[in-house]
């Protein structure tokens, strides 16, 4: 799937105040690229991806999947579209408190009935070296293991696209080194199109293309 985001802009309303989070802001992402976005803290990295992936709407301009201009569709139409082509991990990892870890991976098949495929579940979870902690909650895993495990819950559907906010944040330099190394193997894998948030420059030299949105 191919996403173009044409000048999209977002105001938060704080008050009286308005806060520009985003000001025209165009870019094209050709299916299967690995993009790299970049910028201070504060300069709408979050916004912008979460606009990307079709979860918040932009004040202005438009996000098309493939042609399709996303934020014209209904809200039921856009929230099937984005269970079937976009997989998301936040900044912060959500994951559900009362789920182990294999169950929060199975999630988004169950909502999407779509047909268990072991063999691939069992995959990601070796790749992200995840398998141990299938009986874990949350509560009982390391931030990094929460990350791993967020990471297969997203890809446990073969989404097109793979958004990640800042995925290794909270993690240390060994770990978070590891897991860019897994989400680009799994990436030259599954060729799904990846889009990281990071901060990391190491990643911005792998990635095919770089957003920086300082600019
Ligand atoms: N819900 C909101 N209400 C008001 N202002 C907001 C809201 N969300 C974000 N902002 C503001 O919009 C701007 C962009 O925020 P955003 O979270 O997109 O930045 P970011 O680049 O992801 O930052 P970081 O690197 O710290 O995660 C910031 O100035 C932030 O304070
Ligand atoms: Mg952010």
């Amino acid at each position: 799937m191919d996403i173009t985001v044409k000048e999209i802009s977002k105001v938060y309303t704080q008050g009286n105040n308005k806060i520009w989070a985003l000001h025209k802001v165009s870019a094209e992402f050709p299916e299967s690229v690995f993009a790299a976005v970049k910028g201070p803290s504060g300069c709408g990295k979050t916004t912008f991806v979460r606009i990307v992936g079709g979860i918040d709407e932009p004040y202005d301009g438009q996000v098309l999947y493939d042609g399709t201009d996303v934020f014209r569709l209904n809200e039921a139409k856009r929230n099937e579209i984005r269970l079937e082509k976009i997989g998301f991990v936040f900044q912060e990892p959500r994951l559900f408190p009362t789920l182990t870890a294999i169950e929060n991976i199975y999630t988004p098949l169950l909502i999407k009935k779509q047909k268990i495929d072991k063999s691939h579940i069992n995959e990601l979870c070796e790749k992200l070296g995840i398998t141990h902690l299938a009986d874990r909650l949350p509560k009982d895993m390391s931030g990094g293991e929460r990350q791993r495990v967020a990471v297969a819950r997203a890809l446990s559907v073969d989404p097109e696209v793979l958004i990640t906010d800042e995925p290794t944040a909270h993690l240390d330099h060994e770990n978070s080194e590891k897991l860019m190394e897994i989400l680009l193997v799994l990436h030259q894998r599954l060729k799904q199109t990846l889009i990281v948030v990071t901060h990391d420059e190491r990643i911005y030299k792998k990635a095919d293309m770089i957003i920086d949105l300082d600019k």
